[in-house]
């Protein structure tokens, strides 16, 4: 093989990657978003594809082209990001969530646009939880030996942070990244640790986030054996 070229390890799997940002609407022209561009998603879709992997990519919100030979189902809440993920889940050997998925959605829609009124502050917005997808999939995994991912943004304690929330996901592996000026969202490049759940610590050199990808698809590769 070519230098830098990956041996098709991932022929006959199945993969899961979510990947952009969930929107929680207000009411038909507002929502409540973030900044994820779902670059690293894509990426993670793209290389798994290119190692042989059957994708299937849940894309919240991302305006980014399909890749090619990968399954893409769009969504746009977290509610719907939820069900497309277990869905695909059902058969994967990896599951691997990149979105940003919101943690709040707001408590009621409103049918109509929501309107100034004169005289009056606005109401407040009342905010509910959203499911937890990363927990859910690590908790009921669909299949005994399915690898699950997450991914961490922290600005503090980044390790430390990392290591109680590997454990509160029950997930195997947690991507942590630091955020901070040109670093994470709409950039091309990353910089990361991906802590294990056996106790594991891979340092990611900043780098694309396509090099990111290669590094999970390396770990979740050996943890199926
Ligand atoms: N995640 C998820 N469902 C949610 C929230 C997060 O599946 N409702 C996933 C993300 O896709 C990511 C991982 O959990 O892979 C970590 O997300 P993060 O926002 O860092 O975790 P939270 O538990 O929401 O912690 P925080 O309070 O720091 O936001
Ligand atoms: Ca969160």
């Amino acid at each position: 093989l070519a230098r830098g070229v990956r041996e098709p390890d991932l022929v006959g799997r199945h993969v899961v990657v979510s990947a952009g940002g969930t929107r929680e609407p207000l009411d038909p022209v507002r929502f409540l978003g973030n900044r994820s561009s779902g670059k690293q998603g894509y990426a993670l879709a793209r290389t798994a594809a290119a190692r042989g992997a059957r994708v299937t990519l849940v894309a919240a919100n991302t305006g980014l082209p399909d890749p090619a030979g990968v399954d893409v189902v769009r969504v746009g809440t977290a509610v719907q990001l939820r069900e497309a993920v277990l869905k695909a889940a059902a058969d994967a050997d990896a599951v691997v969530m990149a979105a940003a998925v919101a943690d709040f959605r707001p408590e009621t829609y409103a049918a109509g646009k929501i309107k100034k009124q004169d005289g009056r502050e606005p109401d407040p917005i009342v905010l509910v939880r959203n499911p937890d997808i990363l927990a859910e999939v690590s908790a009921d995994r669909a299949r005994s030996n399915q690898v699950v991912v997450g991914f961490a943004a922290e600005t503090d304690e980044v390790l430390a942070n990392g290591r109680s929330k590997l454990r509160r996901k029950g997930c195997d592996l947690l991507v942590v990244n630091e955020v901070g000026e040109r670093k994470t969202f709409g950039s091309e490049e990353n910089e990361a640790v991906v802590l294990g759940a056996d106790g594991s610590e891979t340092p990611v050199p900043y780098g694309p986030k396509e090099a990111l990808a290669e590094i999970v698809w390396d770990l979740v590769t050996r943890r199926l054996g």
